[in-house]
């Protein structure tokens, strides 16, 4: 008969427990098991709300929430949580168990989980959670990157310079995602943080500016395995459809294959934002993984 795990909040004392169960899931996906945000975030519990899966002392299970601040003055913002579940053990039950918790702990507010794996997709479908959104990785080799053609002329392609461009940057980005879940309310701090972190590279910061206004940018990163990003690219409004995505997304890819030597670029988008899809297709890029966001319904999940 299947061993049920208790489930309990993070402890301090779990941590190399908890580093080894995510050293092991994101070994057999290929891929790390937590987003770099949530990854910073393990046994911080000033922010985040930690809970463990346990068998015989042994943890099989890890979730980490964080409260995800409103993007626009329109909607509230969420509980974000994302899981790793270990091997041998049935994810469903395991997963279900640990949602119970987080909706015990958590009373209030919208609670909604990324599922990346197979494996979550999968026990999130089981326990019939209501998928609320769908994000694309694309993917593009080195040997499948087709030349591109840059028409747009006029405006001026530089690169990021911290003191000044700031405030250009995020009225460009907010005008450009308004609305949108992540990226869509960035303001100074935001900035700040990422540029301290250690792959912030200005070179790699593509800006185009138009009379001197700043009217697009591409940002590019590096991980630590090698691959490159794509890490945000986006047009003012007032000047989308002539060629000047095009123009930067040759920038940066040109950054991080010519100057960076990077084997392959990744890069992250909605299944539903169709301009940029059919951009990225068009200079060789190919959808390598999918992610579902579901949302927690206010009442036993399997119920
Ligand atoms: C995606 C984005 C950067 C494109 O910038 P842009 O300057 O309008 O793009 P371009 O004029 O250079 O067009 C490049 C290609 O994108 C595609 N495209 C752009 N707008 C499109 C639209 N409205 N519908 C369909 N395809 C579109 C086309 O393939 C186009 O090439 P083509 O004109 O040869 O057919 C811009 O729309 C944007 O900033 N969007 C909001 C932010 C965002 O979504 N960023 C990407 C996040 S992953």
């Amino acid at each position: 008969m299947q061993v049920l795990p208790t489930i309990r909040q993070y402890e301090s004392s779990d941590l190399a427990l908890v580093l080894l169960l995510i050293d092991h899931v994101s070994g057999r996906e290929g891929e790390p098991a937590l987003s770099d945000h949530k990854s910073h975030r393990v046994s911080n519990t000033a922010d985040v709300k930690e809970f463990v899966a346990l068998i015989d002392e042994h943890i099989v299970g890890y979730l980490q929430a964080a409260w995800h601040r409103a993007s626009t003055l329109e909607e509230d913002g969420h509980w974000a949580i994302e899981a790793v579940l270990g091997d041998s053990v049935v994810g469903t039950e395991v997963l279900s168990l640990l949602l119970d918790a987080v909706l015990t702990e958590i009373p209030e507010g919208k609670i909604r989980m990324w599922a990346s794996t197979a494996e979550l997709v999968a026990a999130a479908e089981a326990l019939r959670l209501q998928k609320v959104r769908q994000l694309l990785r694309l993917r593009l080799e080195r040997s499948d990157f087709l030349p591109i053609a840059v028409f747009s002329k006029g405006a001026e392609i530089g690169t990021f310079v911290i003191d000044r461009d700031g405030a250009d940057f995020l009225s460009v980005n907010n005008a450009a995602f308004a609305g949108h879940p992540e990226n869509g309310a960035l303001n100074h701090g935001d900035l700040a943080e990422r540029i301290a972190q250690p792959w912030f590279d200005a070179e790699g910061f593509v800006v185009i500016r138009d009379c001197g206004k700043m009217i697009g940018f591409c940002w590019t990163k590096v991980h630590e395995n090698g691959t490159g990003e794509i890490y945000i690219i986006a047009v003012h409004p007032e000047s989308t459809g002539r060629g000047i995505g095009r123009r930067l997304l040759a920038a940066g890819l040109e950054h991080l294959f010519g100057k960076r030597a990077v084997p392959s670029v990744i890069l992250y988008t909605e299944s539903d934002n169709y301009a940029a899809l059919k951009m990225y297709e068009s200079v060789g890029f190919a959808i390598d993984r999918e992610m579902g966001q579901y949302e927690l319904p206010r009442h036993q999940p399997n119920g």
